[in-house]
């Protein structure tokens, strides 16, 4: 008789044993995995339960849906260049759902661009164009338009767009005013509109560089914004603007419901914000993995993801990075400013002696301690919303992340050849520009103020936490069919000013 060895290759053999007496090396290997995600899975359950997660950040906030009335008169709104001083930038020009709600770019290009409707890389202000040189003209990076709905305090990098009374849950409308630039620091602004969203949406029509442009230097602020609402009625000075102004009052009329309305009485400077609004914050994407493992599944989330977030929430005395300090909550913010000494590239705010770096939430509260703070970031779809930082200085999650680890290092290191957006100003004097910022959070450390500290992490964590960070997509914003209610069919506008965007290959986003 053949031993049972000849019969039955080994490895059957072996496994056979290993069934049953659960000794052999990959089985105890198995287990030790198993318990050790176990261990981790129970870690990062009593981190979310003793940080209140729930993964839904829009929870017990009232969300339009883009399918109703005012959301879909505000996305038409949002892509037309009729809301243009010169009728070549919309709202879109610089959040584009395909590129993350966002520009794609560092440094936003609103008028004067070589081709209007050129979106993401190879958008390029044209040398032409009056005012400022061929590089891009707003000198801060757009942030991301989606999950808008889920800010209760400030807009903004550095906050100009307040809520005063900063209730949870409330989009700054509790009934106690929101600040603006139109009133002074921590006063309500009469004509805010009804939440912080629709109130930012007031602004950007008068900023000449992201919409108004440099024909209108005569009007004011709420000048240029009844001059726009007059245009889009065919009424006022600008009555022969648009060749169909129906087109506008009809759907004014029919979303209000009120059919016999004048374009005088319906299409208003605060409709069009508020419809504005409708449509940003129809713009709920945090259905992602992390929120189906906060729910209760364990395999939404690859290990290295876990270990990702272990590193994210820990505190560096638990062997962390801590970022949850500041990344709190379901928004991934605490809704706070802070210094991290983000490279200060492009054309600045006009600021420090040379006038071309930004001072941050300074410019709001003209409190010394706020000189080079800027509001923390969401991380929600973060994969998606680069250029990172207030001024787009980054281009790579991993550069960001290492800024953040030891920004003394990564301003000294830093990599211009990450930049791709061509004609950025004052690349050459970034090291001079940031020194200001890396030295006041080097004199903060001193006085022990509660900033930013030094973290060693070696690069397999910090791809860890990169791999955290990716699970904070909604799938959906990767794909052009899920997106494709928040963009409107292709040329519906009669008078051509409808933004219907193409990439740097004629696209179509
Ligand atoms: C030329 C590019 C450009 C255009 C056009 C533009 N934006 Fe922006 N948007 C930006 C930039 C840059 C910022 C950040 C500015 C800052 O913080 O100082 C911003 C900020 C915002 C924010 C604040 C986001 C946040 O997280 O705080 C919202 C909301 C927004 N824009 C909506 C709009 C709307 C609505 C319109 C049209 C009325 C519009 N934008 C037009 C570039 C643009
Ligand atoms: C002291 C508060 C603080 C801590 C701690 C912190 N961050 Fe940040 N983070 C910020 C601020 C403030 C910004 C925006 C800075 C700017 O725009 O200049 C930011 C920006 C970012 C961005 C870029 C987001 C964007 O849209 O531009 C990423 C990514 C990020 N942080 C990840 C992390 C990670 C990962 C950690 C932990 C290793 C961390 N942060 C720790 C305050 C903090």
């Amino acid at each position: 008789m053949d031993s049972i060895k000849n019969i039955i290759p080994s490895w059957v053999l072996f496994s056979l044993v290993c069934m049953t007496l659960s000794a052999c090396g990959s089985e105890s290997d198995r287990n030790k995995k198993n318990s050790n995600s176990r261990s981790t899975d129970i870690a990062l359950r009593n981190i979310i339960s003793f940080n209140n997660l729930t993964g839904d950040v829009l929870k017990d906030r009232e969300i339009p849906r883009i399918e109703s009335a005012k959301a879909q008169l505000g996305m038409r709104l949002f892509f037309s260049k009729s809301l243009g001083g010169d009728r070549d930038s919309a709202c879109v020009t610089c959040h584009h759902p395909v590129l993350g709600g966002g520009d794609n770019l560092s440094l936003s290009v609103g008028v004067g661009a070589e081709n209007p409707n050129l979106l993401g890389k190879g958008r390029l202000h044209s040398a032409l164009a009056t005012n400022y040189d061929a590089g891009p003209p707003v000198p801060r990076n757009a942030p991301s338009t989606f999950n808008i709905a889920a800010w209760d305090q400030v807009l903004f990098h550095d906050g100009r767009v307040e809520s005063v009374g900063k209730t949870a849950n409330n989009q700054g409308a509790d009934g106690l005013g929101i600040r603006t630039p139109d009133s002074k620091f921590n006063v309500a602004d009469p004509l805010a509109s009804n939440n912080l969203t629709s109130t930012q949406a007031r602004f950007p029509v008068t900023s000449p560089e992201e919409m108004k442009g440099f024909n209108h230097n005569d009007k004011n602020r709420q000048e240029i914004r009844e001059f726009l609402a007059n245009r889009l009625g065919g009424s006022g000075a600008v009555a022969s603007e648009l060749i169909d102004t129906d087109y506008w009052l009809n759907q004014f009329r029919t979303t209000f419901n009120k059919p016999t309305a004048t374009a005088k009485e319906i299409i208003t400077e605060q409709n069009i914000a508020m419809l504005l609004g409708e449509y940003e914050r129809s713009q709920a994407f945090s259905q992602n993995s992390w929120r189906d493992y906060i729910e209760g599944n364990n395999a939404a989330i690859s290990a290295s993801a876990k270990q990702g977030a272990l590193i994210f929430f820990q505190t560096q005395a638990q062997g962390g990075a801590n970022c949850a300090a500041c990344h709190r909550g379901d928004l991934f913010s605490d809704e706070g400013f802070h210094n991290i000494a983000m490279p200060q590239i492009g054309r600045g705010k006009g600021d420090g002696s040379d006038k071309n770096t930004d001072f941050g939430r300074f410019r709001e509260t003209k409190d010394k301690n706020d000189k080079y703070a800027f509001r923390t970031a969401s991380l929600l779809n973060v994969e998606m919303t680069g250029p990172w930082s207030h001024a787009g200085a980054y281009t790579s999650l991993k550069a960001v992340i290492q800024h953040h680890l030891n920004p003394e290092n990564a301003i000294a290191d830093y990599d211009f050849g990450q930049l791709t957006q061509l004609n950025i100003q004052n690349l050459d004097k970034m090291q001079t520009n940031t020194q200001a910022s890396l030295d006041k959070l080097a004199s903060d450390r001193l006085l022990n103020k509660n900033v930013i500290q030094n973290i060693e992490l070696s690069d397999e964590k910090i791809d860890h936490l990169i791999d955290f960070l990716k699970t904070l997509t909604d799938p959906c914003i990767k794909d052009r069919v899920c997106l494709s209610k928040w963009i409107p069919p292709v040329n519906e506008d009669p008078n051509g000013d409808q933004l219907d965007a193409v990439d740097a290959t004629a696209t179509r986003l």
